[in-house]
């Protein structure tokens, strides 16, 4: 196995539960860096339930969903909580899984030490420069040490986001060397950041800090994506689920033409509400409207976008003003020009085009012997879970695949 993340080490554990000789090289001194920064250090293991339209891939969506029900969500809880021992909590309000102890930590040194167990030989500072297949299988080249030579091999090295936890890409430089194809690869779930013109001022740029539950809407470059949840103005942009579940749009708009529109949709009210509440004849200010469902700072704000002057009353409201209004509060284009890149994004977009796996053993269809698993491969799940539910998920079913290739007796 190459990578021991979250995908790598469940198919070690997997593997070797299946009776293979089993070697895990990792390139950091630990490894699993990524489930310890998971989840605000608590690790989301996994969705309360999937809905499976909400996995991005440019392959084929046949096989991704096969890939994603090759281990039922509840057989992956019971796995966790009976055979890694780390009990789950649901988070009602968000519907993700984290374990009772509130420590990622538990989750990483969970698995590690259940593959121990299982007989796998974790070795760290451990990196491959090269997989290639030779007479008999399969052989591991690394750094410092002869190659090594392998009847299997799994290659679980992720993506490029957070080249620090160890995942830089040279994995998908050595599987396109093997002539796979590789969709272009893209920083997903990433923050929004918004630079004013020279000169000029940000509506929000005020706001960081503020955090609020909303919808969004991102559209552009022939791809669309909605999310709602969370949405946090930061020292220069946006971050919170609601944003990371769309920036792939806004990313990936980038690449050539227009950037992607981004629009919220500020507070639970439709436009035909507001336009309502906005109507009523009286002395109520404009702003105390809006800060009746609005953090104040925000609701400045979206009057100032929508030229409004917040101290008139609802009485002195005109028509077309009330119409920008309610199209701010609903639709609201929230303006951006870049994004937080591989550095801060939760996960890589684009990899191995899925159609290149078998979805049932997770092997090559271009190598026999040679499976991919987890990050790696073209496709990416919202906030909630779902990354893991995907590592977990082609991880396990790549460790069989890889156990059973080894011929008997070796
Ligand atoms: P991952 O990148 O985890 O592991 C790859 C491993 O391979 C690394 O250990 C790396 O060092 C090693 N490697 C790479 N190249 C190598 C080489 N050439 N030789 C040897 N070793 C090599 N998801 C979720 O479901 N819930 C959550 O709460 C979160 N939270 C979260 C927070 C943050 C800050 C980030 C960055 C990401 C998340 N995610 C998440 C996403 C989740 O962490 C991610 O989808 C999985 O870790 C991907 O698992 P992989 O094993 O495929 O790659």
């Amino acid at each position: 196995m190459v990578g021991a993340g979250a995908a790598g080490t469940m198919a070690a554990i997997f593997a070797a539960a299946a009776d293979a000789d089993v070697r895990l090289y990792e390139r950091t001194p630990d490894g699993g860096r990524k489930i310890l920064i998971s989840g605000g250090g608590r690790c989301n293991v996994l969705p309360v339930r999937i809905e499976e339209s909400r996995f991005v891939t440019d392959s084929s969506p046949a096989s991704l969903r096969k890939m994603v029900r090759s281990w039922p969500l509840p057989d992956q809880i019971a796995f966790f909580e009976r055979e890694v021992g780390i009990p789950l909590a649901e988070e009602t309000a968000s519907g993700k899984l984290f374990p009772v102890s509130n420590r990622a930590r538990d989750v990483r040194d969970g698995l590690f030490g259940l593959a121990r167990r299982r007989g796998v030989e974790i070795l760290t500072g451990a990196l491959v420069t090269n997989v290639l297949p030779d007479d008999r299988g399969w052989r591991i080249e690394r750094t410092g040490s002869p190659p090594a030579a392998v009847d299997a091999v799994v290659v679980a090295t992720g993506g490029l986001s957070i080249p620090l936890s160890g995942s830089d890409g040279l994995g998908l430089s050595i599987l396109a060397k093997l002539g796979h194809t590789i969709h272009p690869t893209y920083a997903a779930l990433t923050p929004l950041v918004h630079r004013s013109p020279a000169g000029g001022e940000s509506p929000f740029g005020h706001l960081a800090g503020v955090s609020l539950s909303v919808r969004t809407a991102a559209r552009g470059g022939g791809r669309a994506a909605r999310s709602s949840g969370g949405l946090l103005f930061t020292h220069g942009g946006y971050s919170g689920p609601a944003i990371l579940d769309v920036s792939h749009v806004a990313v990936r708009s980038l690449a050539g033409g227009p950037p992607a529109r981004v629009e919220v949709c500020w507070t639970e009210r439709s436009a035909a509400d507001w336009d309502a509440a906005l109507r009523t004849e009286g002395h109520r200010t404009v702003a105390g409207v809006l800060r009746s469902e609005l953090p104040d700072r925000l609701a400045a704000a979206l009057a100032a976008t929508a030229r409004v002057d917040p101290s008139r009353t609802l009485a002195q409201l005109q028509r077309a003003e009330r119409l920008r209004l309610v199209e701010s509060l609903v639709r609201g284009e929230l303006p951006w020009t870049g994004h937080g890149g591989y550095a801060k994004a939760e996960v890589t977009g684009g990899g191995v085009d899925l159609a290149e796996v078998n979805p049932r053993t997770m092997e090559s269809r271009r190598h026999p012997g040679l499976f991919i698993c987890g990050e790696a491969l073209d496709a990416f799940g919202p906030i909630g879970g779902y990354n893991f539910l995907w590592a977990w998920a082609t991880g396990r079913a790549a460790g069989v695949g890889a156990a059973a290739e080894i011929p008997q007796g070796s």
